[in-house]
């Protein structure tokens, strides 16, 4: 008969092995708390390493760990119960999963003496609609595949590639770098300034011509197709029929509300976001998967964001506000 010894030391093994055993038990709460905090800094430090993110000292990454963790604890709830809200998308732990909503507006979001391309050409901004009549709308369309969309830019805060509206015209940004001298930063004025040495210039190098290197570098003359911009036509507004003619024929820009956008993952997007009309995209497509109508959108924040770089939106909705704005060059 064992003794009264044996049978505690039996009993404290048994324990010892619940204990080791009961990671996942409901049990075992407080251990696992523990570990999932241990588990999300390694998972911090791997999305850093990923990423290439630093931070000054350990008090920001504390901060940016606690951000990091707000955001991937309200992505893995969002996406347990995206199917239940009849959510269409997914969210992830990308490139912005470090920043809180306002940090990301704060530098995600376009200002209107930086973004007002359209106004610029104020007058040649017309009301004709030149595909008003267009019938033989295919299904689906997809401009990458017929070569007239340009691959994805990070844009910097402010970058000068934003004055090609999402890229809707691939324009040498280096030629303006390097030739523009009157140019620095980024505010309305050099915008403006942009567009004068475009115009005294009698056009612009497409990006092929004169490839974007990241540093300034002498001013060459190159031949070479020049890009002229004589305005914009409007598609009308609130009209998404109108929005799908335009788009079988050519890319369109539009101006959306990107609240909602920060974390999105993949998949079709709709909703939530507001109603401030804060960012410009361009659509370069359009489909339809499961049933569910969706707009193809390029977006300009990296490949590492959305779908490579891509989002779709649900089509049908007026979702964003975008055809609040729409517009195509000619
Ligand atoms: C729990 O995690 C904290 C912070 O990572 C750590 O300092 C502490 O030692 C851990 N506690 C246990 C019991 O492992
Ligand atoms: C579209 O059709 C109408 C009626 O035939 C015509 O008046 C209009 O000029 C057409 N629009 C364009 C852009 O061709």
């Amino acid at each position: 008969m064992a003794s009264i010894n044996q049978y505690f030391l039996l009993m404290s093994y048994a324990i010892a092995l619940v204990l080791v055993h009961c990671g996942s038990h409901a049990l075992c709460r407080p251990l696992d708390s523990n570990n999932t905090a241990l588990s999300m800094r390694d998972r911090h430090e791997q999305w850093m390493a990923k990423y290439g993110r630093t931070y000054k000292d350990l008090s920001e990454k504390e901060k940016r760990f606690n951000i990091f963790k707000e955001n991937v604890e309200r992505i893995e709830s969002f996406n347990r119960a995206s199917s239940l809200n009849h959510k269409l998308y997914k969210l992830g732990v990308n490139v912005f999963a470090d920043l809180t909503t306002e940090e990301f507006r704060a530098t995600h979001t376009s200002f209107e003496p930086c973004f007002s391309l359209q106004s610029m050409f104020g007058g040649s901004t017309t009301n004709n609609f030149k595909y008003e009549n267009v019938t033989n709308v295919p299904p689906s369309m997809d401009w990458r595949e017929k070569g007239a969309v340009t691959h994805v830019k990070e844009q910097g805060d402010c970058g000068l590639n934003q004055i090609n509206t999402g890229n809707l015209i691939s324009l040498s940004e280096q030629q303006l770098n390097d030739c523009d001298k009157t140019n620095h930063g980024c505010t309305g004025g050099s915008i403006k300034k942009a567009f004068k040495f475009i115009q005294q210039n009698q056009g612009i190098l497409t990006e092929q011509v004169y490839p974007y290197k990241a540093i300034q570098g002498q001013c060459q003359t190159l031949q070479g197709h020049k890009v002229t911009i004589n305005g914009f036509e409007k598609v009308p507004a609130g009209n998404e029929h109108a929005l799908l003619q335009a788009v079988s024929k050519q890319p369109v820009a539009v101006r959306v509300d990107n609240s909602g956008f920060q974390l999105y993952q993949g998949g079709i997007f709709n909703g939530e976001c507001g109603t401030k009309l804060n960012h410009d995209v361009t659509i370069v497509g359009y489909g339809t998967e499961n049933g569910n109508d969706y707009w193809l959108v390029k977006n300009s924040w990296g490949a590492n964001w959305g779908e490579s770089g891509f989002m779709r939106i649900i089509r049908g909705l007026n979702m964003c506000g975008l055809t609040a704005a729409p517009s195509y060059p000619i």
